[in-house]
């Protein structure tokens, strides 16, 4: 028997289970609620707690906002399963979450601010973290916070195979701000060879949240595929595939790794023109197509 154990997060269900079967690994559930006053409650689902003392634990925990639970929920369960494997006594506590929350808040935007991203790591390697996985990370650089080895997988091969399978002619990448570049370069590296990659300009207006975005382009008669890292109310997304629209585009393609989807994002998108959203099952949502299972094996693989 595998000395591998899977504890699989209430927002990350599914492919915590995935994930256990690339790693031949065990897997355990947990249960969680809400306290009438509105606490959490999370029990990693043991039979006796001596279950997992000397164990490899890896600990797999979405944070991403869903219809029953909000970010700050998923978090502090997090935090309870990471203390809860500490506290029986795991060996390694490795903590995979898919798409990290708050991962915006990188910068002090404006006066006052927290950058409340980098203490949020910070606590997961307080409370007991002995490594940790993230995938496709809104800015790679606060992960400098950590002093345990942390890791930013590339989902972009996986997404890029995914869309390959559908019927997508004379493609061209559409990368929507200057932050998204190197992601879409890599999406159309893997896509084909000589696969062209736009950028457009993006402003956002701090204090009201409003996007404007520029660009120009002619792609009479050709697929595009606009490749970002997060789409959460869709307000980046439509605005590109409108630009792409006006420029001719025939199918357009919106890939996102993390496909959050707030409110009426999907409406949005289709009803800016979209072909289909494609997005990983980092979140659990309708676009997610592409499994990023065995991206987060391999890497929790080569660190034996
Ligand atoms: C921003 O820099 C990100 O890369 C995404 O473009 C952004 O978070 C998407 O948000 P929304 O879907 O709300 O426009």
């Amino acid at each position: 028997m595998s000395d591998q154990y899977i504890i699989a997060g209430p927002a990350s269900q599914g492919l915590a289970v995935k994930l256990a079967r690339e790693l031949s690994a065990n897997v355990i559930s947990t249960e969680n609620k809400r306290f009438p006053d509105g606490e959490c409650y999370l029990r990693i689902n043991l039979e006796e707690e001596a279950e997992l003392a000397g164990k490899d634990v890896i600990i797999v925990q979405t944070t991403g906002a869903s219809t029953t639970s909000d970010q700050n929920q998923h978090i502090m369960e997090l935090i309870m399963m990471i203390s809860a494997a500490k506290r029986v006594k795991a060996d390694r506590i490795r903590v995979v979450m898919p798409y990290l929350a708050y991962s915006r808040q990188d910068k002090a935007f404006r006066p006052g601010e927290s950058m409340f991203v980098e203490e949020l790591l910070r606590w997961i390697e307080h409370t007991g973290a002995t490594e940790f996985y993230t995938i496709d990370i809104h800015a790679p650089k606060v992960l400098e916070v950590f002093t345990i080895p942390a890791f930013d997988l590339d989902p972009m091969a996986i997404l890029a195979q995914e869309c390959k399978s559908r019927d997508i002619n004379d493609p061209v990448v559409i990368c929507p701000d200057k932050g998204a570049y190197d992601r879409s370069r890599a999406f159309a590296g893997h896509f084909g060879e000589g696969v062209p990659v736009v950028q457009f300009s993006k402003k956002r207006d701090y204090k009201t949240g409003e996007i404007t975005m520029e660009g120009d382009i002619d792609v009479k008669g050709r697929d595009v595929i606009i490749a970002d890292d997060i789409i959460a109310t869709g307000g980046t997304m439509a605005r590109a595939i409108q630009i792409a629209k006006v420029g001719g585009a025939e199918k357009i393609y919106a890939v996102g790794t993390h496909p959050l989807l707030i409110g009426n994002a999907v409406f949005k998108l289709l009803k800016a023109g979209t072909t289909e959203i494609i997005g990983s099952d980092t979140i659990d949502s309708q676009a997610m197509q592409a499994s990023m299972a065995k991206v987060i094996a391999d890497a929790i693989n080569k660190n034996k």
